[in-house]
């Protein structure tokens, strides 16, 4: 162990709790998925996190959550979360990540939370994200920032032992990447596009056998990245991230988040700075988790717990009463 912060953590003791946080947010967002509403699914999931994260046996502060302050009620950035009785760690959490996937019931919504030693975290604004990703086993900046999405391409391609048309890349479907997959359309190669959800679409880069995707590409919200760039950190894998800005509104986020430097590219240990614990619970079905399925009067469930001090992934069955 490196630091004081990093002696009292208990990683190991608090990781069970944390899976228990992230899968308390599946089972009250499960009933409403397919109901067409996003806010009630969020909603449900955000009172059950918080709920079970103050069981906890910890000095919490959200530092990514559902928003600033006068924009949200609960786990909004700054709250303090646990029962006060322990560590001083640093939360990072998405209670529904994937509003839409889950009112629609399409695949890969989770509930997501990563926590770390006080301090660990980029405290990211609510702004958008440019994010690159690659799993584990490439020597550090086989693709970078710098690089056209072609140039990235052929890099991993190269690194691969492959050609581009065997690398698949997974990106948002946005209008504002309508010229990335264009570019990306021109190398050859294979192309994920998801309609939401990339917290999942980078953690899917860590699995690349499993799940088929090489690189994620593009961007997404920056409090999305934190939890994503915390998922590789256990997994392995590399993760680079920079803000984007789109007026001066949210340049003062940043600024009061007391982010200076507005054009750095954070690598994934610049954005998690010390050992972390991740869970996701799957809410519908994915190619990380399960969805949360209906047996009887049971409830069944899959979650994702890991350590990156350890490497450590642990797959959670979980089935409990419906109650
Ligand atoms: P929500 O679960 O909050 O709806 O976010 C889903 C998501 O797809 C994220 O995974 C992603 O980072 C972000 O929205 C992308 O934002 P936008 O929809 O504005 O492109």
């Amino acid at each position: 162990m490196s630091d004081a912060s990093e002696d009292i953590f208990l990683d190991r003791m608090l990781s069970l709790g944390l899976a228990r946080v992230s899968e308390a947010a599946a089972i009250a967002s499960a009933k409403l998925i397919g109901h067409g509403d996003e806010k009630a699914a969020d909603q449900a999931a955000v009172n059950a996190m918080r709920e079970q994260l103050n069981m906890l046996d910890i000095k919490g502060v959200v530092v990514i959550g559902e928003g600033e302050r006068d924009e949200a009620p609960m786990l909004y950035i700054g709250e303090e979360v646990g029962n006060g009785n322990g560590p001083a760690v640093d939360i990072a959490l998405d209670p529904l990540e994937g509003t839409t996937l889950t009112a629609k019931d399409m695949p890969n919504a989770l509930t997501v939370i990563a926590m770390g030693p006080r301090g660990s975290m980029l405290h990211a604004p609510d702004v958008y994200m440019e994010k690159l990703a690659i799993g584990p086993g490439f020597p550090v900046d086989t693709v970078t920032m710098e690089m056209t999405p072609t140039e990235r391409v052929e890099a991993l391609a190269k690194a691969k032992g492959c050609t581009p048309s065997d690398i698949t890349c997974c990106v948002l479907e946005r209008p504002r990447h309508e010229a990335l997959v264009k570019e990306l359309r021109a190398t050859g190669c294979a192309i994920r596009l998801i309609t939401d959800g990339d917290v999942a679409g980078v953690i899917h880069c860590a699995e690349a056998e499993k799940t088929g995707i090489d690189m994620y590409m593009g961007s997404g919200g920056a409090p999305e990245g934190v939890l994503a760039a915390s998922a590789l950190k256990c997994m392995g894998g590399q993760f680079y991230g920079k803000l984007l800005f789109r007026n001066d509104d949210e340049i003062g986020r940043a600024r009061r988040a007391g982010i200076e430097d507005l054009d750095r590219v954070y690598t994934r240990d610049e954005l998690v700075t010390k050992d972390v614990i991740f869970a996701a619970t799957g809410v519908t079905n994915g190619s990380i988790v399960s969805g949360i399925r209906k047996d009887g009067e049971y409830l069944e469930m899959e979650t994702i717990l890991m350590r990156s001090k350890t490497g450590s992934v642990r797959r959670l069955f979980y089935r409990t009463k419906d109650v």
